[in-house]
């Protein structure tokens, strides 16, 4: 079960099976590194930014293996449990005979002290194994959690234009070790992993959350505040409490609480609500840890500059919390109470998220603005979710953060534009209404006058965007 009793882990590292003894919020990298004196894995921020202790993660799904990848500095080991880890040692690349992906970075000059090189080696090969689409985009996009200090990125992204003409025309993602085991970018161990992992314990299922268990989700928001006040815990892994399916229940989507910001991004069903969501999920921290944060973690770490939970206040989501007394469902727009205050029960976690049938097929604009574009927390960011009929606004739903102690649902504004015309003016009016629903701080992201700006400036993106209606300022 769960706690600070250690467990027996047993997963595949590389080409065989291993076993270790551990607190299951113990970071992979340090079992990687320490246990298995892995030491090519390096250790840079440890806070999920650098990308150098990136690592791929393979599961067996329907059948099929599925790989990511992610940064094992923020992956709890107990995670991993009958799951396939990959360290750059498992390439199995050498300096006589490096893999294709390695070939290319010498190739083009794409690396100068190293540091960071095995996580881009680890990056571009999950690109390889993973991207839908095999062009530059995605491969920029794959190296976005990536950072490297002294060889500048244009070699790298040359490297990476090498790969994908290398690689083309590639089988789909379902089917893609073998031609990647031929190129020798895989080594052949590859094809027996599912075997290995069939033969591992299943994962453990929890039905219940002790008094005083901590619920450990994808970890981005845990183990960057490090490991030690989680050892210091009992801990309940939310893979064993909660299901990550996405699906259609009479007609409503729910999500399961596992879920993750990436799965949710390019999941055909939650494309019908917010069709942009690939290109807005850009804004969201990078692919590893889109791949690891949930949307549960995001809700209940009750940042007021989160994300998804700005996107899914805006689309009317609800949130089921399942506890000791059984289940109970609410509005995400009743959930939070105050400063990483909340509506959570001891014993009660997030077991899923509904999002009415009635939101589908209407329009949603999302904005975030940060002090850079890429990889960092918004300063504000906001969503709109709007029914029309012609000219006329028949609902509307505004939701902001960064401008009060909340993820902040604007009731006032959502309501007042219900039945409004779609002209220049309701858009000015919008803007005038959410500044004065809103009480920022100013601080190092920005001034109270900044901020509130801002969202007005926001508000006008979102018309433009949906609508192309200009705001005209006076
Ligand atoms: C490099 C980096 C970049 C980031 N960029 C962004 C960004 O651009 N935008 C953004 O919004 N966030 C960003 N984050 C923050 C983080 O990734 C998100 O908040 C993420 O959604 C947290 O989810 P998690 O699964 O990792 O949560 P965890 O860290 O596992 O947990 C967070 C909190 O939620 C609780 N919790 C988790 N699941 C449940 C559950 N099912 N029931 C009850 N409680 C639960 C945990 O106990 C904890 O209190 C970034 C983080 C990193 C490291
Ligand atoms: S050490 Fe920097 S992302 Fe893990
Ligand atoms: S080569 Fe030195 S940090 Fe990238």
């Amino acid at each position: 079960m769960s706690g600070r009793v250690e467990r027996e882990i047993q997963f595949v590292l590389n080409d065989r099976v291993v076993e270790l003894r551990a607190h299951p919020a113990t970071p992979l990298l340090d079992a990687i590194r320490g246990t298995f004196a892995q030491k090519a894995t390096k250790e840079g921020c440890r806070e999920g930014d650098c990308g150098a202790c990136t690592v791929l993660l393979g599961q067996a799904r329907d059948g099929q293996m599925a790989y990511r990848a992610v940064t094992s500095c923020l992956v709890p080991i107990g995670d991993v449990a009958g799951q396939h880890v990959v360290t750059v040692e498992g390439l199995q690349g050498t300096a006589q005979q490096p893999t294709p992906v390695q070939a290319a970075l010498v190739a083009e000059l794409g690396t100068q002290c190293g540091f960071c090189t095995p996580g881009i080696v680890m990056a571009l090969t999950g690109f390889l194994l993973t991207a839908p689409h095999l062009n530059q985009d995605e491969a920029t996009l794959a190296l976005a959690g990536n950072i490297c200090r002294c060889t500048g990125y244009a070699p790298i992204l040359r490297a990476a234009a090498a790969l994908v003409a290398q690689h083309q025309p590639l089988a789909p993602v379902t089917d893609r070790v073998p031609g990647l085991v031929a190129t020798r970018a895989l080594p052949g161990y590859f094809t027996r992993i599912p075997q290995l992992l069939a033969d591992l314990p299943p994962r453990i299922r929890l039905t219940q959350l002790p008094a005083g268990t901590r619920v450990v989700a994808g970890a981005t928001d845990l183990l960057v505040q490090g490991p030690h006040g989680l050892l210091d815990h009992d801990v309940a892994l939310a893979g064993d409490l909660c299901a990550d399916a996405i699906e259609l229940v009479d007609g409503d989507l729910v999500i399961g609480a596992g879920a993750t910001m990436e799965a949710l991004s390019h999941h055909p069903l939650f494309l019908a609500f917010v069709p942009q969501m690939p290109q807005y999920a850009r804004l969201i921290a990078s692919q590893q840890i889109r791949e690891r944060a949930t949307l549960a973690g995001n809700i209940v770490n009750a940042s007021p500059i989160g994300d998804f939970v700005i996107l899914l206040l805006a689309l009317g989501a609800h949130i089921r919390l399942q506890g000791p007394d059984g289940m109970r469902e609410m509005p995400l727009d009743q959930f939070h109470t105050g400063y990483k205050q909340m509506d959570l029960r001891p014993g009660e976690w997030l077991a899923a998220i509904r999002m009415p049938a009635g939101q589908r097929e209407q329009r949603v604009a999302f904005e975030k603005v940060s002090k850079r574009t890429h990889l960092d927390i918004a300063s504000v960011n906001s969503a709109l979710w709007i029914q029309v009929d012609g000219q006329r606004i028949v609902a509307a739903r505004l939701a902001a953060g960064g401008v009060a102690p909340v993820p902040k649902f604007l009731r006032k504004t959502s309501e007042a534009l219900r039945g409004m015309p779609l002209d220049n003016a309701t858009v000015r009016l919008a803007g005038e209404l959410a500044r004065a629903e809103v009480t920022p701080i100013s601080d190092v992201r920005g001034s109270a006058v900044y901020k509130s700006r801002l969202l007005e400036r926001q508000v006008f993106a979102h018309f433009q965007r949906l609508f192309a209606i200009e705001e005209g300022l006076p």
